[in-house]
């Protein structure tokens, strides 16, 4: 394997700032989109199209065909999260720099570097068997609204026997990983206005009421010290997770402990108590604050009331919640609990409903002998707390979707300093190469 060579190409897409949230980077995210559909050309792609492109293109690609072989749909996503705050990188997010065989870039682990894995992968298997297709978005990091209205006027796109998706990590180092779940996502902003417009803290201080004041006082209703999340109807739709799946957690090689000390870097962690770590992580549904806007919030000193506050919280879900449900919930709650003297609204930004993904299609024991294969151990079920959008939407067509990844736990996706391990990238590539020729070697 030429590394060096790689390592340029995987840096000249990493170089380029996709933040697929920020309007300022619209341009960017071509650029990440064109250089993909450069990639699929180069593998011999008889098409290769932007669709939806009125927005962040979704690139759409097939492979060269091969009569009688199974078709193979990989999805991934070209965007990513924006990089601040960017004095706590190391070196800047978009000047991707190799440190300790580690490879340090916004996009490094999620998703940039593997989707490249997975298509070097197929340049190392040398035109493998395998009629190959492609869906790698642009929006994924921001709902994949897109998409998801392309997949429901065209779901032909995802007629598959297989999808293949390398957006995870390994559960630890040396033990891969496949993905029976993923959590879902309602995202939103609660604003509260509180008084026509702002006032003199003097003057009114002490008899205006505050916007800020009355948001936290509601936000710190939502959700109470215990980690108890006071939604009515919230948790009536969660299901345990099941026997097996409580035993295969507990057999993983994770200690609550190290989770605290070495990950979150925290004096004590939060949330249910009577709950495992990883069952609060992957079976039970969060309420998060991401941001407070409103307000003074300058440098220096401004004596104000503010008439308006405005928080950015989202929650995860679980099975078998439904987003519409929880939209539904989370309005009425945040209606029930807003003092009458204030104006309290909720507007939902993007979501997705949780995915169950089963794993005994027969592809999972292929991906499970190359990983054996190449590093020494199959893969482990497990669940994912993160969210991918479409997921569920890629299974419509009945195709099994394999959802695993090259990462590491301590990849800091989304965080100053994400980083992808280059071993985890050339073994990925080894791994992936293995799978396309196990599944060919099925014609
Ligand atoms: N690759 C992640 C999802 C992920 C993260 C899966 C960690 C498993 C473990 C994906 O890019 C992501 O971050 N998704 C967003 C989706 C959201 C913005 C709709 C997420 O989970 O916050
Ligand atoms: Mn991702
Ligand atoms: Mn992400």
């Amino acid at each position: 394997m030429d590394t060096d060579r790689l390592l340029q190409q995987l840096t000249d897409f990493l170089r380029i700032p996709s933040v697929s949230t920020l309007p300022a980077h619209s341009a960017d995210c071509r650029a990440a989109a064109e250089w993909v559909a450069a990639e699929l050309r180069r593998l011999g792609c008889r098409e290769v199209q932007f669709l939806a492109s009125g927005t962040h293109p979704v690139v759409w690609g097939v492979g060269p065909e091969v009569p009688g072989a199974p078709t193979l749909l990989l999805y991934g996503h070209y965007d990513v999260q924006p990089p601040d705050p960017l004095d706590e990188w190391t070196t800047p997010p978009f000047q991707p720099s190799v440190r300790d065989g580690r490879l340090f870039a916004r996009g490094a682990a999620d998703d940039k570097g593997q989707v490249f894995c997975l298509l070097k992968a197929i340049e190392a298997a040398g035109r493998p068997p395998v009629n190959f297709r492609f869906l790698i978005e642009g929006e994924e990091e921001y709902g994949s609204r897109v998409l998801f209205d392309l997949l429901r006027r065209e779901p032909e796109r995802t007629r598959a026997d297989a999808v293949l998706i390398a957006d995870m990590a390994y559960v630890a180092p040396g033990w891969p990983a496949v993905y029976t779940g993923l959590r879902g996502l309602c995202y939103a902003e609660i604003t509260v206005r509180s008084a026509k417009s702002d006032l003199h803290s003097g003057e009114f201080g002490g008899a205006a009421p505050n916007a800020h004041e009355e948001l936290l006082r509601l936000l710190g209703r939502l959700k109470g010290p215990d980690g108890k999340i006071n939604i009515p109807g919230l948790y009536a739709a969660v299901k345990r997770p099941t026997r097996t799946e409580l035993t295969t957690w507990r057999g993983l090689p994770f200690s609550e402990t190290q989770f605290l000390k070495q990950r979150v870097q925290a004096k004590a962690l939060a949330g249910l108590k009577q709950y495992s770590v990883l069952e609060r992580l992957w079976a039970l549904p969060t309420f998060e604050i991401h941001g407070v806007l409103g307000g003074f919030t300058g440098e220096g000193a401004k004596t104000v009331i503010p008439a308006e506050a405005t928080a950015k919280v989202s929650l995860r879900l679980v099975p078998d919640q439904k987003l519409k449900t929880v939209e539904r919930q989370l309005a009425a709650a945040v209606k029930r609990l807003a003092p009458r003297h204030v104006q309290a609204s909720v507007r939902f930004l993007h979501g997705a409903d949780p995915a169950v993904v089963p794993v005994d299609h027969p592809a999972f024991r292929l991906l499970d002998r190359a990983f054996r294969e190449v590093v020494g151990r199959g893969t482990v079920a497990v669940r994912a707390g993160g969210s991918i959008p479409v997921v569920p939407a890629l299974g419509k067509s009945g195709a099994p979707v394999v959802l695993t990844g090259i990462g590491l736990p301590d990849d800091r996706l989304h965080a100053p300093n994400e980083k992808l391990d280059l071993k985890q990238l050339w073994d990925g590539i080894k791994v992936f190469r293995r799978f396309y020729e196990l599944l060919g070697a099925k014609a």
